[in-house]
């Protein structure tokens, strides 16, 4: 049995637009399962960074409710909320919105400073691991913009995990990087949830849906389909691409 970590019920999203409302999402239902690499694909426009901003407290759908241990994110107090999304979150983006005049290590730690639940040499210790984990350590004393995008990206996933957070949320996170960097990318993520972090990915890149454990398609503002998969392994990479792509034309992607 899986634990369900969030669970949406009837979340819509509208948007004013030229007099009138752009219904983005609409009374979308979901559950997030704890361990889960849960991928979220979608054609451009149809509401999976809404979806994912919705759903991690980012920002508040229209109707619905989004809970979380027990709690509705919709309606919770923006400071509580706040708080929530530090603590218990974490975020990587396509642009990884570095700090650029601090250091690859204090990007990081000074997220796990101001969590205020660890010492500082408590910080210190858990960014020195991840640093090493992520494969810049060499760098570690660089400005963002004296590292590569993909450095800067492993960055930011060292960043987001600081704080080990119950969901790690991605928007894109492969959108701005080169195959190789990508590759990286990818398997750093794939492993972060071997290890049992809950992940919840939006993306448009097949590789990316390629690491799902669970893939979701939206569609007109609705969930429409779902696939089940085990946890990655490059070895059948071939017969996961088959099966991904297979179910992908059944969405009609
Ligand atoms: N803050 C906003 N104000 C008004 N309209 C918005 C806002 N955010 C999103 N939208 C609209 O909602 C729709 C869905 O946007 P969203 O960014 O969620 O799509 P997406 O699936 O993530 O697309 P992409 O794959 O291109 O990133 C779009 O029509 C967009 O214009
Ligand atoms: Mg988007």
């Amino acid at each position: 049995m899986k634990t369900t970590i969030l669970e949406a019920k009837g979340v819509c999203k509208s948007f004013a637009h030229n007099g009138g409302q752009n219904h983005v999402l609409s009374h979308v239902d979901l559950k997030v399962y704890e361990g889960d690499f849960t991928v979220i694909m979608g054609a451009s426009g149809s509401g999976k960074s809404t979806l994912l901003y919705a759903l991690s407290g980012m920002d508040r759908a229209t109707a619905g409710t989004v809970l979380y241990q027990e709690k509705n994110l919709v309606t919770m107090k923006e400071k509580e909320l706040a708080k929530l999304r530090h603590t218990d979150f974490g975020f990587i983006f396509q642009q990884m919105h570095l700090v650029s005049n601090l250091s690859l290590f204090e990007n990081i730690a000074v997220s796990g400073y101001l969590n205020k639940e660890k010492t500082s040499a408590q910080v210190r210790e858990r960014t020195e691991m991840l640093l090493a984990r992520m494969g810049i350590t060499e760098v570690k004393t660089h400005l963002p913009s004296q590292v590569s995008g993909g450095e800067q990206q492993r960055c930011a996933i060292a960043r987001a995990v600081v704080n080990e957070p119950r969901v790690l949320f991605a928007d894109e996170p492969t959108g701005a990087l080169n195959r190789k960097n990508t590759t990286e990318v990818l398997g750093l993520l794939t492993d972060l949830n071997r290890d049992g972090q809950s992940i919840v990915m939006v993306t448009h890149d097949m590789r990316a849906a390629l690491r799902a454990t669970r893939l979701l398609y939206l569609e007109d503002g609705k969930i429409i389909g779902e696939l089940s998969l085990p946890i990655y392994d490059s070895n059948e990479e071939k017969s996961r691409e088959t099966q991904v792509n297979a179910w992908l034309s059944s969405m009609k992607w």
